[in-house]
């Protein structure tokens, strides 16, 4: 992992128009993506994970809009900012995203081939049914499927092989980030290791750099180089993914490790006791205050910013203290 950044994010803010309310769904969120590096996301549902992810495609829709913020690749242009062309000419090419849900959104009826010709086609205009054909081939060959699915229906394939269609997809332009939308919640427990691993591969093939939003912990413990925790759409904690495990510093990080068995086991978000607030609704200062189990007076009033708290890390929690290195 180097210290080039492929992705840095500031200051993202996205809402929800709700009649005349706003949900801030991603409030004020920045971080780094480094070059090569696997940056996990967890975060309880509705916590803000995938409109996050849309936004950095700018595939949000309506009544989503982005307030406010950057998003910077890796040659200094603003996602936030690129126009309607620079922006086709960016998405897939530079930064692809695997959708939530996207193993059942391919197209039952329509082959596995015309399904890829069409994403080629979509950016390489003028190639030869014969170029496109071997393209195919190659990127089936990367998520580790043969030649023959090419000349199959969706319907046709298992769960697992579905979703290492919709990595090829991803793929066809060689991105340098990749965003992974809970890429595997939808298999059984063995069919997501290996299709995490084939995903884990296929970055490394490409020295791009990935995000993986999950749920999760153990998948992530298997992929990520660091975590980023969400909580209500703000980071909360980001930090090496090991420091993160036997160290975690948010007091609602040391809740969701608390409630594990063990990193590598099998366990999804669950059993951290109150629940999410509702986003129109935030309790003042910190939103995690009404369940945080060592809340002070000033957590109800002060917002706590994601600040350094050691060289690597990053807490927003008023009651951690910073570490010199
Ligand atoms: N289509 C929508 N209309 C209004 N609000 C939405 C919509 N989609 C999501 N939200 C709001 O945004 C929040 C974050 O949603 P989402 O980004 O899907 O979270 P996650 O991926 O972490 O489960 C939700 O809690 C909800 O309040
Ligand atoms: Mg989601």
């Amino acid at each position: 992992m180097s210290q080039e950044i492929a992705l840095q994010v500031n200051n993202l803010r996205v809402s929800y128009r709700a009649g005349e309310q706003a949900i801030p769904a991603v409030n004020d969120v920045s971080f780094s993506l480094y070059a090569g590096e696997r940056l996990g996301i967890v975060g309880e549902s509705g916590s803000g994970k995938t409109t996050l992810a849309l936004a950095l495609m700018r595939l949000h829709k309506p009544p989503a809009y982005i307030l406010g913020g950057e998003a910077i690749l890796g040659d200094g242009k603003d996602i936030m900012t690129l126009d309607r062309e620079a922006m086709r000419q960016t998405r897939w090419s530079r930064l692809s995203l695997i959708p939530q849900g996207s193993m059942n959104s391919l197209n039952p009826v329509v082959k596995v081939k015309h399904q890829m010709a069409d994403a080629i086609e979509a950016h390489e205009r003028g190639w030869t049914r014969a170029h496109i054909n071997k393209r195919i081939s190659e990127l089936l060959g990367r998520v580790g499927l043969p030649d023959s699915v090419a000349e199959m229906f969706p319907h046709e394939l298992s769960g697992g092989m579905k979703q290492r269609v919709c990595i090829a997809l991803a793929i066809v332009l060689e991105p340098s980030v990749i965003i992974a939308d809970e890429p595997t919640s939808a298999l059984d427990v063995v069919v997501q290791r290996v299709v995490m691993q084939t995903l884990n591969e296929v970055q490394q093939q490409l020295n791009a750099a990935m995000i993986i939003i999950g749920h999760d912990m153990g998948l992530m413990a298997q992929s990520a180089d660091r975590l980023a925790v969400m909580y209500a759409g703000k980071m909360v904690e980001v930090s090496p993914i090991r420091s993160f495990f036997h160290d975690p510093q948010h007091p609602y990080s040391q809740l969701l490790i608390s409630s594990l068995p063990s990193p590598e086991e099998q366990r999804e978000l669950a059993g951290i006791p109150g629940s999410q607030p509702s986003l129109l609704e935030l309790p003042s200062g910190c939103a995690f205050h009404p369940r945080c189990p060592v809340a002070e007076d000033r957590c109800k009033v002060d917002i706590p910013q994601l600040r350094f708290v050691r060289a690597d890390r990053r807490v927003a929690c008023h009651l951690v203290e910073e570490q010199p290195a």
